[in-house]
């Protein structure tokens, strides 16, 4: 009897997880003067709070089985740890330390790519990260799709 070698065809399937969070953050660039970063970011400068919503949207193949493409509660717990603990209702630029050690300052565009730097290294391996979108009020949204050039 023969084995077949060919896969059967399975859909791909792009499953997306929403969630929120509040932190305080501050636009300072350690590696500009008082004067300059009171000048590039005015009033965000100052201390101050965003409440934010995280789209992460995740792309893997659906288990025959389970129908699951990956089960809620593991993307629930994922970003528990990599968003929730460690920002939520935090000082963002002192509280995580990705920030602070490599100068960055927490605009949205450098949030959103830690929070893909945290998931990636816990998401299961069937299971690929395709794009999270981090809205840090309902007009300004920061898209990161894991490109580096
Ligand atoms: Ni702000």
């Amino acid at each position: 009897m023969s084995v077949s070698t060919t896969k059967p065809i399975q859909p791909v399937v792009y499953l997306t997880r929403i969630e929120s969070f509040s932190t305080a953050h501050r636009m300072n660039s350690p590696l500009l003067d008082q004067q300059t970063n009171s000048e590039t970011f005015g009033k965000c400068n100052a201390i101050h709070g965003h409440n934010y919503k995280v789209e992460l949207t995740v792309k893997g193949t659906v288990d025959p089985i389970t129908g699951f493409l990956v089960d809620i509660a593991v993307l629930k717990q994922i970003i528990d740890e990599t968003i929730i603990q460690p920002i939520d209702h935090n000082f963002i630029d002192t509280d995580v330390p990705y920030f602070w050690d490599n100068n960055l300052v927490s605009t949205a565009e450098n949030i959103v790519v830690y929070i893909w730097i945290e998931v990636s290294k816990r998401l299961p391996t069937n299971v690929e990260l395709h794009t999270i979108k981090l809205y840090e009020t309902g007009k300004n949204v920061a898209t990161f799709l894991g490109e580096f050039l």
